[in-house]
């Protein structure tokens, strides 16, 4: 793991603490989501915690059942008491860049059906201005060339993301992800937003405004600092 790896794992641990018996929660992807689902499932294992879940990818799906936590598919369940998710960048106004791993719709529409999202992360994911990471989007396999060649039209670098084999990277919705790169900080993700979802085929950005509830950041020094 990487130098940031302990901070994951504290947060994991507070977060899952945030769960009580009973609930219906989202559990999110990522590094810092599968500390978090490690610790779910030490509760289950050491407490009985029980409790139910909806899962923002099939490698988390995976993980948790895999670990005991009940799964459910999200049309089975009417809300959720909670999701708890990590992110690759949030500014000081909750604004956060998500996708990193490529699960952001699905992600989206579990913190959107949830009475309040959590965020974890480690100290290097805080920054002044969204921007540094890019933004990835969620597009449609079909027309994807001219889904791009709109995106570029207006004015944004992008590229589509690919795997080892040099093939498009395809998402558990079976979709596509492109990347947009900013050279410049991004002042303001709103307008950005609204031009990026008005292009046909764009499915979703990995810009989660509004959504944030309350924020665990672990610090290097192994304390977490709960933003409400
Ligand atoms: C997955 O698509 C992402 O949104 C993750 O939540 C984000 O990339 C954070 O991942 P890490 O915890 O691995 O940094």
């Amino acid at each position: 793991m990487k130098g940031s790896d302990c901070s994951k794992r504290a947060v994991g641990v507070a977060a899952a603490n945030l769960v009580e018996n009973g609930m219906t929660i989202g559990i999110g992807s990522g590094s810092t989501a599968s500390c978090f689902i490690a610790a779910l499932i030490k509760r289950v294992e050491t407490e009985g915690l029980h409790f139910r879940a909806v899962a923002t990818s099939l490698a988390s799906h995976t993980q948790a059942q895999q670990g005991g936590i009940q799964v459910l598919d999200i049309n089975e369940v009417k809300g959720l008491d909670l999701a708890i998710d990590g992110a690759d960048e949030i500014d000081a106004y909750k604004q956060m860049v998500k996708g990193g791993g490529g699960a952001l719709l699905r992600e989206k529409i579990i913190a959107s059906i949830a009475h309040e999202m959590v965020v974890i992360v480690d100290e290097s994911k805080l920054v002044d201005h969204l921007g540094t990471f890019g933004l990835p989007l969620e597009i449609l396999p079909f027309g994807f060339s001219h889904t791009l060649r709109a995106i570029e039209q207006k004015k944004f670098k992008v590229s589509l993301r690919v795997n080892g084999a040099n093939k498009p990277l395809l998402t558990d919705n079976g979709n596509y992800i492109a990347d947009i790169s900013f050279s410049e900080p991004i002042e303001d993700p709103e307008p950005i937003d609204y031009t990026l979802l008005k292009i046909p085929g764009v499915l979703e950005t990995g810009f989660f405004l509004g959504l944030a509830g309350r924020i665990f950041v672990g610090k290097t020094d192994g304390t977490i600092e709960i933003r409400p």
